[in-house]
């Protein structure tokens, strides 16, 4: 897939919150992705993990309809909820029971510090005692070793391997081709219709500004244990990009 090109750290990240949820979770499973995009890590579970049942949420229509359409033959064990997680409301969309785990790739970092905070309180709540929540994302330390690690992926630039060989032109002609490719399939004209009112802009889209300031490694540790979780973990680490785990 073309992310590879811009996010040399993906496929090993990804495999470090599937090899958690494999070692931590105790099959069959209830998962929860925030920000599930199209589906990727949903379908890798699903493959992965052949009991689990997954409530994929995002705030994104046509990306949401890309992923239940490509995931169909999956379509007992899946959910596929239009919410935005920066509304405290969005809990009230997902189907009722608790999860024994919430993942969540490269998506936090779009969110505010309240928000996140808010978050994690709101999957205190909805997580059994004992379950996870597993985020692989852009998660940058204020400890000194880190200093030295670029920007966020969101801000255009990519990390490591993509920016010293240019991966970006190739990501971003891959991306927009994609974007291009769905806006003209009609059947999908409802979805683009649906996201033009919650997400406005043209197509393919132009990235939005994400928060004044990335949240650190360490804001995440600490809303988590303020919001009742018994401890966190870093799984994995490359750079900036981080495998953090906390157990309720
Ligand atoms: C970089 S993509 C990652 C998608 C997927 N998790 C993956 O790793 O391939 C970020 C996703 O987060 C979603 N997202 C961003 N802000 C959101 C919000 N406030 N509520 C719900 N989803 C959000 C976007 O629509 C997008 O699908």
């Amino acid at each position: 897939m073309f992310s590879r090109s811009i996010d040399p750290t993906r496929r090993d990240r990804t495999e470090a919150i599937l090899r958690a949820i494999g070692e931590r979770v105790r099959s069959p499973f209830r998962a929860l992705e925030l920000g599930s995009g199209p589906g990727s890590l949903v379908a890798r579970m699903l493959r992965r993990f052949p009991r689990c049942r997954v409530v994929a949420v995002d705030t994104d229509p046509v990306l949401l309809e890309v992923g239940e359409r490509a995931l169909r033959r999956f379509r007992r064990r899946t959910a596929w909820i239009l919410a935005d997680l920066r509304e405290a409301t969005w809990p009230s969309a997902l189907p009722p029971g608790r999860f024994d785990v919430a993942v969540s790739s490269l998506t936090l970092h779009w969110l505010e510090a309240d928000t996140l905070r808010r978050l994690y309180r709101e999957l205190g709540r909805i997580l059994r005692p004992g379950g996870l929540v597993i985020d692989g994302d852009f998660l940058p330390s204020r400890r000194p070793a880190d200093r030295a690690v670029g920007p966020p992926p969101t801000t255009g630039r990519p990390e490591g391997a993509a920016r010293r060989g240019g991966g970006l032109p190739e990501f971003q002609r891959s991306w927009e081709a994609w974007w291009v490719t769905l806006s003209s399939d009609p059947t999908l004209r409802a979805a683009f219709r649906d996201r033009q009112e919650r997400l406005p802009g043209r197509i393919p889209p132009t990235r939005e500004p994400g928060p004044r300031a990335v949240a650190s490694l360490e804001l995440h540790e600490h809303a988590l244990l303020d919001a009742g979780f018994a401890r966190t973990e870093v799984l994995w680490r490359a750079g900036a990009f981080r495998v953090l785990a906390a157990v309720r």
